[in-house]
């Protein structure tokens, strides 16, 4: 069966964003987990679809200008992750959105939708957010292994990560690796 494999970024007290839009210590929102090779899916929350769809359509049409969101122009990665997407499948939970512009996205409107997905022959899947939707596959127990990268900042103001999970779960700590400036990714696999 496919794996299930969320990605996210916070700060050292959890939040994934702050008291305004975006997590503004984030320099860049490439696939930093190292996921691209083993994905050839992505699925993501209908909260932060259309700012997703934003961002990485400003970075395909103008990869020369800064950014929405980081106001840095996009890095190298940043432009192999807006390369890799146009040509993967996206599937959004969402029963509200209704239309997207990209033609590779799917909507999807619930969860045992999700589990039909991961049973289907391909490679892993990529959860990239939002909080909410993390929350709840993991909840539903959809969610196999999960990857933070951690920030070196206290950001004080802001929203919590899982702080709508409604379940204990155990993890399991699969790998740490310290990453530049400070950040460290930690692997967990779920049970
Ligand atoms: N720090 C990071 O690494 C990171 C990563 C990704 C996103 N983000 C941030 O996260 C924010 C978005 O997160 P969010 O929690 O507000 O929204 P979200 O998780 O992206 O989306 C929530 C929506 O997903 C749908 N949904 C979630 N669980 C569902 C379920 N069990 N069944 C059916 N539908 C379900 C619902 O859509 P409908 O209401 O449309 O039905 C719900 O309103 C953005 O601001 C983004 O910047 C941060």
């Amino acid at each position: 069966m496919r794996k299930l494999i969320a990605g996210m970024k916070i700060s050292v007290d959890g939040k994934y964003e702050g008291p305004k839009f975006g997590a503004d210590w984030v320099e860049a929102w490439s696939d930093d987990y190292g996921l691209t090779p083993q994905i050839d899916a992505c699925l993501l929350g209908g909260g932060m679809y259309p700012g997703y769809e934003q961002y990485w359509t400003g970075i395909q049409n103008e990869p020369e200008k800064p950014a929405w969101i980081t106001g840095n122009p996009p890095t190298p990665a940043e432009l192999d992750w807006a390369r890799f997407i146009k040509k993967t499948p996206h599937y959004v939970l969402s029963n509200k959105l209704t239309s997207a512009q990209w033609s590779n996205t799917r909507f999807v409107h619930g969860l045992e939708e999700i589990a039909a997905l991961k049973q289907q022959s391909g490679k892993d899947i990529y959860l990239l957010g939002g909080a909410r939707t993390a929350a709840s596959l993991i909840d539903a127990g959809l969610v196999d292994e999960f990857r933070l990268i951690v920030y070196p900042l206290i950001a004080g103001e802001g929203k919590a990560l899982f702080a709508t999970s409604e379940k204990r779960r155990g993890l399991e700590l699969r790998r740490v690796q310290q990453l530049k400036d400070g950040k460290i990714i930690l692997i967990y696999g779920i049970e």
